[in-house]
């Protein structure tokens, strides 16, 4: 017994301090990831990608929104939002505020689960487990994720939601596409099927979360580069292993960062492990918050 309290208390004084960590240190533990990219036709000048996703804002993330605001000195030549932008009512305002003069430069986005609905606690066994539960039909959207898109279309910003774009990006000229998120069957791939135009000089796609069906009719489709989010990187992860649990279709080894999708070539997918966190869940461990800059190259 006189060994059994000390090393239980050492236990818990562990778990204290993974839990602060977790929750206060890296949390708040923003990092910027590079990437180069050889996906433009020979020839053509590199391009600036600022993709970020998952920000889950709260309003008050004061941290979290400065380091987004800043992120406009890196002078990207376009930005794309993968979804799940807020997690409060009152969040919009402050998401665009932490946007700032990024809204001032050419930009897409799609939308997330997150936008439309309030994070509610779940029990994260559930989540382990990937449960079935029709948890987004309890009632409608209650997050202001109009007011959320029409500020970033009045910005000018590409609604990608379901939806095909164009834009000439420093003079390179871009066809884009999107779904809305499958994560709650919002994905209407149908909206945007056919083949991507080769006369462009780089297609891209863009959806929430990395669904290897919607994944792989973006690739047959023609489209090089795929960007999503919603994975967070697997949040609360293994050091030296990774990835637990990726909450959708994709693999464990491809739930952040740049690979290559299928593996054997085709397509580019950067998989962003997002910024922010559900309220309820305000924990990341061995897996930081982050924003991508992919330099797009010729191949
Ligand atoms: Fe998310």
């Amino acid at each position: 017994m006189r060994t059994l309290i000390p090393a239980t208390a050492a236990v818990g004084a562990v778990g204290v301090g993974l839990a602060g960590y977790a929750t206060v240190i890296e949390r708040n533990w923003f990092a910027l990831r590079q990437f180069d990219v050889p996906v433009l036709p020979p020839g053509t000048r590199p391009l600036r990608v600022l993709h970020i996703s998952d920000t889950h804002l709260t309003p008050g993330r004061r941290r979290l929104m400065s380091w987004i605001r800043a992120l406009d000195d890196l002078d990207p030549d376009l930005v794309v939002n993968t979804g799940d932008s807020i997690s409060h009512q009152d969040s919009v305002p402050y998401f665009l505020d932490s946007l700032g003069p990024l809204l001032d430069r050419p930009g897409v986005f799609v939308l997330g689960s997150n936008d439309l609905y309030a994070p509610v606690p779940k029990n994260p066994m559930r989540y382990i487990r990937r449960s079935k539960t029709r948890w987004w039909e309890r009632r409608g959207p209650d997050l202001p994720w109009e007011k959320l898109r029409d500020e970033m279309v009045a910005a000018g910003w590409l609604d990608l939601n379901n939806q095909r774009g164009r834009l000439t990006v420093a003079g390179v000229d871009l066809a884009l596409a999107g779904v809305h998120d499958s994560h709650i069957k919002r994905d209407r791939y149908e909206k945007v099927a056919g083949r991507a135009d080769p006369g462009a000089d780089l297609r891209i796609g863009v959806l929430h979360s990395p669904e290897p069906r919607l994944l792989d009719r973006f690739v047959a489709d023609g489209y090089e580069l795929l960007l999503a989010g919603h994975t967070h990187g697997g949040q609360l992860c293994l050091p030296w292993y990774g990835t637990l649990v990726t909450n959708c279709g994709i693999d464990r080894e491809r739930a952040r960062g740049l690979h290559r999708y299928p593996a054997d070539g085709g397509a580019w997918l950067h998989v962003s492990a997002g910024l922010g966190t559900s309220p309820w869940a305000p924990a990341r461990f061995a897996c930081r918050p982050e924003a991508s800059l992919l330099t797009l190259l010729p191949r």
